[in-house]
């Protein structure tokens, strides 16, 4: 499983009497679809697409020809994991946003000196439990301490152990990238206070080739189109929405003025749809925009960390500059 996306702690979370994970994702998929058709342009957060289904997808594009970000992002961190490693120091512990990569904190674990504790936040409780047990299996001293948030709303993490070493986040994949710039600052604000006096490890897709980028959001075995596509099967599954998903049709395009890459569903004909007893109409050529991964170069990546109160340090690339991997030193 590599990374996807979402942050409070479990105990926090349930003190605080809020609803149960699933039950707080559930409800948040059915009224934010139902926002999601009523507005135009009709737009939904990316972070819908990971149900079983859709992680089980994600999992195979991390493994497409065309889709070179993971297999890149890995090839830095294993081609500089002591370099890594010494930044973090002695005792560290790793915030990991977004569980599942137990590949990429793998190869953190592996370089690092005596790493202390890893607490991986996650907005699905199955998928962080599963990715929880294979660690601890992996690294029996390592304290492994699964956070159940949704890390674009609230952050709430257990306080630092008095003696460990610094707090160090870990955000890969370029999943910042599916945040607007304004959210992925308001993300980088909020992550450095509970990072405060660490440092962040943060992956970042860069600007290329409209070609490359593309084809890797166009792959020729149709996996990403599923992928994008699920999303209405998971409406029918979940909510009880009658989407026909032959009737819409996958796109993916770089806006180069606006550089990222751009995913839609589009109608491909004139059609009704129901949800929660409400029907809504689409045009063929109408279209449902499902995700946006923004593209970075590194200079603007640094920029925006710097705005968001970190102080930008190494970076590491690929010899061809694909992808980034930067330490960013949280504010004291
Ligand atoms: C997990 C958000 C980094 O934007 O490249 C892959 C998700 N979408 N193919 C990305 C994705 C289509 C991926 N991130």
């Amino acid at each position: 499983m590599l990374n996807r996306s979402l942050a409070g702690h479990e105990g926090a979370a349930a003190a605080a009497g809020q609803q149960a994970p699933h039950e707080a994702g559930q409800s948040g998929f059915a009224a934010d679809l139902a926002r999601a058709l009523a507005t135009r342009p009709r737009s939904i957060s990316p972070k819908y697409f990971y149900d079983a289904r859709g992680s089980q997808l994600f999992d195979r594009i991390c493994e497409l020809p065309e889709y070179y970000p993971t297999r890149t992002e890995l090839a830095i961190l294993s081609d500089h994991a002591d370099e890594i490693a010494r930044q973090m120091g002695p005792r560290a512990e790793i915030v990991e946003f977004g569980a599942g990569s137990c590949v990429k904190v793998g190869l953190l674990l592996d370089a690092m000196d005596r790493p202390a504790r890893y607490l991986p936040i996650d907005i699905s409780g199955q998928h962080l439990a599963a990715s929880a047990a294979q660690l601890r299996a992996q690294y029996p001293e390592l304290d492994v301490q699964p956070v159940v948030a949704d890390y674009t709303r609230r952050l709430l993490l257990p306080a630092p152990v008095s003696g460990d070493g610094q707090r160090v986040g870990f955000f890969p994949g370029s999943t910042i990238g599916n945040f607007t710039p304004a959210e992925a600052l308001h993300f980088l604000q909020v992550a450095g206070q509970v990072l405060r006096g660490g440092a962040l490890l943060l992956g970042a897709d860069l600007i290329k080739d409209p070609a490359a980028l593309h084809a890797a959001y166009n792959d020729a075995q149709g996996v990403t189109a599923a992928f994008n596509l699920n999303l209405l099967a998971r409406a029918n599954r979940e909510l009880g929405a009658d989407f026909v998903p032959e009737q819409f049709a996958h796109s993916a395009f770089y806006n180069a003025p606006l550089q990222r890459i751009e995913m839609h569903l589009v109608s491909r004909c004139r059609q009704q749809v129901k949800l929660a007893g409400q029907s809504h109409g689409f045009e063929e050529g109408d279209t449902l925009h499902t995700e946006n991964s923004y593209k970075f170069t590194i200079e603007g990546l640094r920029a925006l960390a710097a705005r968001a109160g970190f102080r930008p340090g190494p970076v590491w690339t690929d010899p061809r500059r694909m992808f980034s991997l930067h330490w960013l030193h949280a504010p004291a």
